[in-house]
């Protein structure tokens, strides 16, 4: 399928490894000029020289840290108005709500709440005027079906998705969409430090904990981040313009409501 963004550029956040960097691999794949981000500059310039080599297409390396203003004052001066923008950060570590001092309560809403609202506010006018935009905000599972230790991350993305519906509805008519991916289980770096974390507390393996984690979900095993960045490529695609304000869960099944 030709998703009609060839040559439209994109920032994906946080996309050295991982989710956004699936999906930085599918908008590069379907001829986009994307920013690949990362703190660590190295993984930065290797993840984009990797798709440029597999994709021919433009890829700029943005060595940057999303949540602070500097950070996002680099992303912008290497794609000032980009026509989609994939926003993502690192999650939040698993901890008893109890543990959370207030200044890490405030870190998390900002890292998975308030920086996405920042950076959509730079690029929304823009997008508006050229009548094209696609804002994707890689949120999580957790907003939907809670996951006990992650309620920090559930609750601020919870908060942007609520945010960003109205928001949605207020610029659609310039065929700006914005939308939400919801991870379930994929086999990222964040993962397996999971794994290892719970096989640490338990006293069982990291394989015994994915192997666990694996038989609870209906497709009997993890997502592959290239399936992710397939559906946040359809998501910014030409044909995805009448879709905005929703949320997609990529779980293999593991959420059991029919709704
Ligand atoms: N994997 C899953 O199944 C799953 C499920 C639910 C939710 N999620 C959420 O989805 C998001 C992506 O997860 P992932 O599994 O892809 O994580 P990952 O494999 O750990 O990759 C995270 C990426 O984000 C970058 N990053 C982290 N903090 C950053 C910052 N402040 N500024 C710029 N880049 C930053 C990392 O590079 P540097 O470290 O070099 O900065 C790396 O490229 C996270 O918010 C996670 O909580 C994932």
């Amino acid at each position: 399928m030709n998703l009609g963004i060839a040559g439209r550029k994109a920032i994906v956040c946080a996309s050295s490894r991982g989710l956004g960097r699936a999906c930085a691999r599918r908008l590069a794949e379907a001829g986009c000029e994307v920013v690949i981000n990362g703190r660590n500059k190295d993984a930065v310039e290797a993840t984009a020289a990797e798709i440029r080599k597999a994709t021919n297409a433009k890829i700029i390396a943005v060595a940057a840290d999303v949540a602070t203003p500097e950070g996002q004052k680099a992303l912008f001066a290497a794609c000032p108005e980009p026509d989609i923008l994939v926003n993502n950060n690192a999650g939040p570590p698993f901890r008893d709500f109890r543990e959370l001092s207030r200044p890490q309560i405030i870190d998390g809403v900002i890292a998975n709440m308030v920086v996405a609202i920042e950076l959509t506010q730079k690029v929304i006018d823009p997008m508006i005027a050229r009548k094209f935009g696609r804002i994707v905000n890689i949120t999580s599972g957790t907003v939907k079906a809670p996951l006990f230790g992650l309620d920090l991350s559930s609750g601020a993305r919870a908060g942007l998705t609520a945010f960003m519906a109205g928001v949605a509805r207020s610029v659609a008519g310039a065929n700006v969409t914005i939308n939400f991916l919801q991870p379930g289980t994929f086999d990222t770096d964040r993962l397996k430090s999971n794994f290892e974390m719970t096989a640490r507390k338990r006293n069982i393996t990291a394989e015994q904990a994915k192997a666990e984690r694996m038989a609870g979900i209906p497709a009997r095993r993890l997502g592959d981040p290239d399936e992710f960045g397939a559906a946040c490529a359809f998501l910014c695609s030409a044909q995805a313009g009448y879709i905005t304000g929703q949320n997609l869960l990529l779980d293999g099944g593991a959420f059991p409501g029919a709704f």
